[in-house]
């Protein structure tokens, strides 16, 4: 195995060539090949995996735990409220005394403002390889099983127009990070990126303009629009999704009243049919059901969620392996 991304940290997408990412996808069809036919792959025998969850989560928990134990080793969850990190010990104690011990460090922390800064500080006196489970501002794990994902239905990825829609859910204000990354890193990969969201909705400047350099870059193409059905308007691909309205206001009431303002931007079946006839719906999990996208939709024959989902755990044992081997 080449050795090159060993130890290499992974918060941003950003910080990866294509070539590099491309190791990835290529290890993660080989692992996902390997598991269906049952050969044991233990590419990390005896490592240990230390992942920090300041929030919930269902997916990136037990992908990267299972990940851990089919790769031959162990994945530790770590609650900071049962850390002295509830107690004030800082990044830099943690990361160095966590780094004396195991072999990767794994992170999810999406308080707006702060998430990302964690991760950074703990990459700076980490030894060991600092994973993202997803901050303020990235979710990269999300969006390499994103790709995995359509690179398996579609082949060639180059040319394919896939739509990032901001939907209404009140439930709870979600990160910028999943459509941010998104931004990012499909145009890398030549695809064509519009992002539909209302005016108190646009994502971080500076990653908007990121996108748009690295589709300028690729030769592919980034547009903004005000439009829901713009997202879907002979797509390839789309994924409908909410988030925070954080550049406009980090008020809680009056975040979740323009949430409330645009109670239409839901997908259901009648946007599904302004795609290509191969048009999917992918959506990282969980969904609000009723309000982001009706069951006919998510339950229907253009909805890969499930595929989408599996492949978080395809890529991320693809990364481990990568990073902590
Ligand atoms: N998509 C995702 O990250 O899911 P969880 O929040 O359940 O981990």
């Amino acid at each position: 195995m080449n050795s090159s991304v060993n130890g290499k940290d992974f918060i941003t997408t950003q910080d990866w060539t294509v070539e590099e990412l491309e190791r990835i996808f290529e290890l993660a069809a080989e692992l996902k090949r390997s598991k269906r036919e049952g050969k044991p792959t233990p590419l990390l025998a005896a490592k240990t995996l230390y992942m920090i969850f300041f929030d919930a989560s269902t997916r990136t928990r037990n992908s990267f735990e299972t990940g851990m134990t089919q790769l031959g080793g162990h994945g530790i969850f770590l609650s900071p409220d049962k850390m002295q990190i509830s107690h004030g010990e800082n990044a830099r104690d943690t990361a160095n005394v966590l780094s004396r011990y195991g072999d990767g460090i794994a992170i999810r922390h999406c308080a707006f403002r702060e998430g990302n800064d964690y991760l950074n500080e703990v990459a700076r006196e980490s030894s060991i390889p600092v994973l993202s489970m997803q901050d303020d501002v990235y979710h990269p794990c999300q969006i390499l099983a994103d790709y995995l994902t359509i690179r398996e239905k579609f082949g060639e990825t180059r040319g394919l127009k896939i739509g990032v829609a901001w939907t209404s859910a009140p439930n709870y204000v979600r990160p910028l990070s999943v459509p941010q990354s998104l931004i990012l890193m499909m145009p890398r990969f030549g695809m064509d990126v519009t992002l539909a969201v209302p005016p108190e909705f646009r994502l971080m400047p500076e990653i908007e303009e990121q996108a748009a350099a690295n589709a300028a870059a690729a030769g592919s193409s980034f547009q903004i629009s005000n439009n829901f059905e713009d997202a879907f308007t002979d797509a390839d691909v789309v994924v409908p999704k909410s988030w925070g309205p954080l550049m406009h206001t980090t008020d809680h009431d009056e975040g979740f009243a323009l949430i409330e303002k645009y109670p239409s931007w839901r997908c259901g079946t009648e946007h599904m049919k302004l795609g290509k006839q191969h048009l999917i719906y992918m959506h990282p999990l969980p969904a609000d059901r009723g309000r982001e996208v009706t069951d006919e939709v998510i339950d229907g024959p253009q909805s890969v969620v499930y595929d989408e989902a599996e492949n978080r755990l395809h890529v991320q044992k693809a990364l481990m392996a990568l990073t902590m081997g």
